[in-house]
């Protein structure tokens, strides 16, 4: 099938680079000249496991290709994809001005019908808008062209991107019931036909509740993450294990295991700004979601979490200390630094008058670019970054864990004690078990793992 992606950002090039392995068409419009460059050179913008290999296959092959040329990407795609940013407003609404402008320039050129698919994460009700701004369009040229809006939301885990879309658990898709909508359907029927192979994997609604379903997914998922943060730090106090809670509920089918990892907060581009959406949306329909505020307030403030602790146990005044922290990216796989705790951390650190050297195995770049306009270059000055994790170790006080990646999971327990001014280990992210680490001599905090009979 003949496809355009309107945006080459995260979502935009995972989901043109899949739909063309699977031997589509596809052209992928952006604004940026840059990006556009870098990747006819073969360049890549983003981290994201075996996504370079599939944009170098398909480019290659002629399926792929990326253009910043408006009227070419509209004739190309019977189908076009708007999977652009959809940054927060400052009141934590969604920005659409980017989706409506995608939505303009189809409009504008197109000449014959067309399915256009929302991909970005859009509030309630963004499909109508984008309707009603290609029919505004139509109406300037006067032009008679079908068309018609579906929403086809992403489930993409940064650092497993190109596994969930190659692999999704469902593929939700809202249409209505209109003609146009009906071959809306048929169309992206075909599309999606070779996930639905086994079984079907497609849930098909009306265009609102699609819309919805994302919001509530990753509301739903950051609500659990929250709730065990809160427990964790209640395990702490009463000399409670969080992880063999977790393991104690997560047996109930109804609870399930995945996502209730306690740790030091969620980060990224979705959650923290999916929550604030949906808060603003019911607060637009006089409605005030009273969990997702908790959610919210609890998430800011287990991010202080690691500086709490490195205070309990340093004291207030961290002048002339040195830490190490091992993890920037706010989850591993990726180097994304985007609502990081890890920044969150750092500038406490900082502030308290402390220096720091950090490693992350690939964030280390984006580290900079993002802490430099965080902290400004002189304070920046104290943050020594080190290409190799041990490196990162020496004469500091204690090392502190922020990402999980799997480089960590299985360190020289000895050389880390050797290199430590003290063998303190304050981990963010629960990855030892605290009995093993007194084994070896090392003073170990996690979240929610303060055992009574440990100390
Ligand atoms: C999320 C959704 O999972 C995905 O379906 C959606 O399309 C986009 O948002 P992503 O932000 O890439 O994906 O990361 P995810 O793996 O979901 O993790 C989000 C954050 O939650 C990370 O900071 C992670 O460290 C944290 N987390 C996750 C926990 O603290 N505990 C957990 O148990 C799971």
């Amino acid at each position: 099938m003949k496809i355009t992606i309107i945006g080459t950002g995260y979502v935009g090039l995972v989901t043109g680079a899949c739909l063309a392995e699977l031997g589509n068409d596809v052209f992928c419009l952006d604004v940026d000249q840059k990006k556009i460059d870098l990747l006819n050179s073969g360049g890549i913008p983003i981290h994201e496991p075996g996504l370079e290999e599939i944009v170098a296959r398909n480019r290659a092959a002629g399926r792929l290709r990326f253009s910043t040329d408006v009227a070419a990407s509209v004739a190309h795609g019977t189908l076009q994809f708007i999977a652009v940013g959809t940054p927060p407003d400052e009141d934590g609404s969604a920005d659409l001005q980017y989706v409506l402008a995608a939505a303009r320039n189809i409009g504008r050129h197109m000449k014959e019908f067309k399915v256009i698919v929302d991909k970005s994460t859009v509030p309630v009700g963004t499909a109508d808008r984008v309707a009603a701004a290609i029919r505004e369009e139509l109406a300037e040229r006067e032009a008679k062209v079908d068309f018609s809006v579906v929403s086809n939301p992403e489930f993409l885990k940064e650092g497993a991107a190109v596994e969930d879309f190659m692999r999704p658990d469902r593929i939700v898709i809202g249409h209505d019931d209109s003609h146009g909508g009906q071959r809306a359907r048929d169309l992206m029927k075909l599309l999606y036909a070779p996930f639905n192979r086994n079984h079907e994997r497609t849930y098909w609604m009306d265009v609102r509740s699609a819309e919805f379903t994302k919001y509530a997914a990753n509301a739903m998922l950051a609500t659990r993450i929250s709730f065990m943060n809160e427990l964790a730090n209640l395990a702490d106090r009463v000399g409670a294990d969080i992880e063999a809670v977790r393991q104690g509920i997560g047996s109930d089918p109804r609870i399930g295991y995945s996502f209730l990892y306690a740790g030091a907060g969620y980060g990224g581009s979705c959650f923290p700004k999916d929550v604030q959406a949906l808060e603003r949306t019911a607060r637009q329909y006089d409605q005030e979601l009273l969990i997702l505020r908790a959610v919210e307030a609890v998430n800011d403030r287990q991010k202080h979490i690691l500086g709490r602790k490195v205070v309990a146990r340093f004291g207030e005044d961290l002048t002339g200390k040195h830490f190490a922290v091992w993890g920037l990216a706010f989850k591993p796989n990726t180097d994304d630094m985007r609502e990081a705790p890890s920044r969150v951390l750092l500038r406490e650190l900082i502030e308290r008058g402390a220096t720091v050297a950090v490693h992350d195995p690939v964030a280390m770049h984006e580290a900079k670019r993002v802490l430099e306009l965080d902290l400004g270059t002189a304070k920046l000055a104290r943050v020594r970054f080190t290409d190799a994790p041990m490196d990162a170790l020496d004469d500091a006080e204690a090392l502190l864990i922020v990402t999980e990646w799997k480089a960590f999971r299985s360190p020289d327990f000895e050389e880390i004690k050797e290199r430590l001014k003290h063998p303190v280990i304050l981990d963010g992210r629960n990855l030892y078990e605290p009995d093993l680490m007194t084994g070896v001599g090392i003073e170990y905090h996690g979240i929610g793992r303060s055992v009574l009979t440990r100390k």
